[in-house]
């Protein structure tokens, strides 16, 4: 399967834990600190309120969402596509799905934080987030390079 192979959305579970840090590892620069580790998406994956959406090329996974919803406060937890499938409105397609998601499970506000820079910004401004906080010096980068987190937010029913 190659980059250019259709892609389609579906349900993922824990069971999926590995083809998610293959995904992981392929998609973020480790110069900025924000992927997270097998042990950290091992133990969120099974939590109550977690879900995750596959973006599926064939047999291969090209991207993923993780979400949390807690009350009525969603989060979007992770969001990556691997190198070769980006580009191709992916990213966008999962983000919509999270949101969708999250409506259909009750959330009236969508939270996510994001580095401070990340290309990724661009795409959940034109979804309709907002930057409402910064934490400084959030994320480590592999040689130890500090960056802010800006926590941007969506009201979907107030
Ligand atoms: C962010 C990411 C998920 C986007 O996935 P993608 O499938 O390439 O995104 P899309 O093709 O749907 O692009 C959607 C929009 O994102 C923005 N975007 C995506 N890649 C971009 C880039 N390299 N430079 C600038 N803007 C970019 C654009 O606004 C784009 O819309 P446009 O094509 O109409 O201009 C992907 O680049 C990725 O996995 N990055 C590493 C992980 C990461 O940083 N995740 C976000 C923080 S959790």
């Amino acid at each position: 399967m190659s980059g250019s192979d259709p892609v389609r959305l579906m349900s993922g579970s824990p069971a999926d834990l590995n083809a998610v840090m293959t995904v992981m590892t392929d998609s973020f620069d480790p110069g900025f600190g924000e992927a997270w580790t097998r042990a950290q998406c091992a133990g969120i994956l099974p939590m109550s309120g977690v879900w995750l959406i596959l973006a599926q090329a064939g047999d291969r996974l090209a991207g993923f969402a993780l979400g949390r919803i807690v009350l009525a406060e969603a989060e979007l937890l992770l969001l990556a596509v691997r190198r070769d499938f980006q580009g191709r409105g992916i990213g966008k397609s999962l983000l919509d799905q999270f949101i969708g998601d999250a409506s259909s499970r009750g959330a009236h506000h969508l939270h996510l934080e994001v580095r401070d820079g990340n290309h990724a910004l661009k795409l959940y401004s034109a979804a309709g987030f907002k930057h409402v906080g910064t934490r400084k010096n959030y994320y480590c980068g592999s040689d130890g390079a500090l960056f802010h987190a800006l926590t941007l937010s969506k009201v979907l029913k107030n």
